[in-house]
């Protein structure tokens, strides 16, 4: 049965990758290309990789991201990136909000439903990024804080089709860590019910929620089948082609 919406497995490099590595992409690309995979596929490089990675891609159905961009279309902001030219290097997404750049960069929700409208702008689809700390757990307050975090990112401009919500807990990120997947459906469930007074245009069904933190080829399949789980954004497990694509597959 096709699912709905379909299923998107991003893989976020973040501060990883040289051209040497775009033989795993070549692997990824390689793998897709012979079996259709039954969800989307993505991967997002530093920027610099992203026009070779294109290169590398393009006889396969493999999606390119972005993994910051400045609100701006263009500048004097030395150091960023806009999305129009993240568009320009071959990326069809950009994530804006991740929890590394919320706390390494102080960005507010409010700069990040303006990233999140700039990518609309530029064409690109939006992968916002939300998640309580461990703390904030502890206390009994990830709903909120989630809730929080969604109403102050989602720009006007979101639809089901140009956005995608990333529930990514900070305490889980790169540690190994996962929260249980009642954890995972309670905090999926409470965003798409968010999404209905939220989302202004299209449906809040149909909007992909992917959860993201420490998924491993061990734990992708029971996660990908959460209860309004629509895919997952993987840091670590992507930058390695035999990680990432059994993760791939775990997608039915
Ligand atoms: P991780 O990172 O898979 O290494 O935990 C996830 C992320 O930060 O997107």
């Amino acid at each position: 049965m096709r699912r709905t919406p379909r299923p998107l497995v991003a893989g976020n490099w973040k501060m990883h990758g040289l051209k040497s590595s775009l033989k795993q992409v070549r692997t990824i690309a390689a793998s897709l290309a012979k079996t259709a995979p039954a969800c989307d596929v993505m991967i997002c490089p530093p920027a610099t990789l992203l026009r070779p990675m294109k290169d590398v891609a393009k006889a396969s159905k493999l999606k390119l991201g972005g993994q910051d961009c400045h609100a701006s279309s263009q500048g004097a902001h030395t150091g960023d990136v806009s999305a129009e030219m993240l568009k320009d290097a071959g990326a069809a997404a950009v994530i804006v909000g991740h929890s590394e750049r919320r706390e390494d960069h102080r960005e507010m929700n409010v700069d990040v439903r303006a990233k999140a409208a700039a990518a609309h702008r530029a064409g690109l689809m939006a992968i916002i990024c939300v998640g309580e700390t461990l703390k904030q757990r502890k206390a009994g307050a990830a709903l909120r804080v989630v809730g929080h975090q969604l109403k102050g990112s989602l720009p006007s401009t979101a639809t089901d089709k140009n956005t995608v919500i990333a529930y990514e807990p900070v305490w889980a990120i790169g540690t190994g860590l996962t929260p249980t997947v009642d954890d995972v459906a309670e905090v999926h469930t409470y965003i798409r019910k968010r999404l209905q007074a939220l989302l202004l245009d299209g449906s809040p069904e149909r909007v992909r929620l992917l959860y993201g933190g420490s998924v491993k080829p061990a734990n992708a399949a029971e996660l990908l089948v959460t209860k309004n789980v629509d895919g997952a954004l993987v840091g670590g497990a992507s930058l390695d082609a035999k990680d990432f694509l059994p993760i791939v597959r775990a997608c039915r």
